[in-house]
């Protein structure tokens, strides 16, 4: 999950606004130094780039309509760009073909993020998959979560909670009259798919009060997506005091706590000898199995995978299921031919 640059969130706003001053007074003498030192020694050829301000560089650009402002930028100096992002230079790619060269061709050199530090904290250090750089650990811990986790057999095995959450979203949606918030059905219905795959049975799910871990996980896809003066000044130690002063390390570490007390919780209730076990294992049996079974897995990495799949598939799955009902909603004629394909496809079926 890469950080949310088309929607810069409060924090990244108060960030900007904080940092001009304070970077202006901050030692950034070193950092000039070393880009001085290497920019003479290996001189690189980097992409077209706007104007930059001294110290923040572009960092301007990246707070009002981002994605506006990047195709702006996109259409007077190509599909590939360079932005100097306060410490950090990025490359911004904006056509088919230059992103499958990233993407595709050179992934491997492109494909591991810089460790930030709501990331970090929230995945015990990057011992998840999103965040890990890409390394031994991760192609392991990958390829065992492809086979035990996501593998086909497992989804199948998933694929009745999922049609029956749809299927009572559906007959809830039916005799409506009123308009619907599409946007919290949806929420619901992925978070309590996920629920389900992840504590097994709808019943335990609803038990285990819902509606705090929603909150918990969406404060934590907030932290993980936020931006911090780390992020845009890795070199400079007043970053670091910065995020401190205003009051980011403090937000993140509760956050993080709360998962971490949570998911404990529910490995704690997994363990239990006396659980009357379901009759199909659900996620955390199968990584508590994986944790007990070989050394390799620790209980940190059985945390930080379950984190990466709620965090992951909770706001994701929902936010494009919203978006592409928008569309629909605002292209009559595509909602038309859509639904028109749906029924030659399902007809008259009714379900049973
Ligand atoms: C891969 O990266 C993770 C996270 O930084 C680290 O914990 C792990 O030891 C690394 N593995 C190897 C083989 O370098
Ligand atoms: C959609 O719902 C989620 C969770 O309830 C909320 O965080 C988000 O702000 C909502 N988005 C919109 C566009 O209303």
């Amino acid at each position: 999950m890469a950080p949310d640059l088309l929607n810069p969130s409060p924090e990244l706003k108060h960030v900007l606004m904080w940092s001009v001053p304070v970077l202006i007074i901050a030692p950034t003498v070193i950092f000039w130094y070393l880009q001085a030192v290497g920019n003479k020694k290996n001189p690189i050829r980097l992409p077209p780039s706007p104007l930059r301000l001294p110290i923040i560089g572009h960092l301007h650009l990246m707070v009002h309509e981002l994605h506006q402002s990047l195709q702006r930028l996109a259409r007077s100096l190509g599909p590939v760009i360079h932005l100097q992002l306060g410490g950090v230079a990025t490359v911004v790619l904006s056509s088919p073909e230059a992103a499958k060269e990233v993407l595709k061709t050179h992934d491997v050199h492109c494909c591991s993020q810089p460790p930030s530090p709501g990331a970090k904290l929230m995945t015990y250090g990057q011992q998840d998959i999103a965040f890990s750089p890409y390394n031994a650990s991760w192609r392991e811990l990958r390829k065992l979560f492809v086979s035990e986790l996501v593998g086909s057999k497992r989804v199948h095995t998933f694929s009745h909670a999922l049609e029956a959450q749809v299927s009572e979203l559906i007959q809830s949606l039916a005799p409506m009259t009123e308009p619907v918030n599409l946007n919290e059905t949806l929420f619901t219905l992925i978070d309590s798919f996920i629920g389900t795959v992840a504590f097994g049975s709808m019943k335990g799910a609803k038990l285990m009060k819902y509606a705090k871990f929603q909150r918990v996980f969406s404060e934590a896809t907030v932290a993980l997506s936020a931006f911090s003066a780390q992020d845009f000044f890795p070199a400079s130690p007043m970053s670091r005091w910065f995020d401190k002063l205003v009051g980011l390390e403090r937000r993140y570490l509760r956050t993080f706590l709360e998962i971490d007390s949570y998911l404990e919780m529910v490995l704690t209730q997994h363990m239990d000898p006396g659980r009357v076990k379901p009759v199909k294992e659900d996620l955390v049996d199968v990584l508590i199995s994986l944790w007990k079974g070989q050394g390799k897995i620790t209980k940190d990495h059985v945390k930080a995978l379950l984190g990466d799949a709620f965090i992951g598939g909770t706001a994701t799955s929902s936010v494009t299921l919203l978006w592409a009902m928008s569309e629909l909603i605002k292209n009559p004629a595509v909602m038309k031919k859509a639904q028109a394909e749906i029924r030659s496809l399902v007809g008259g079926k009714q379900r049973s």
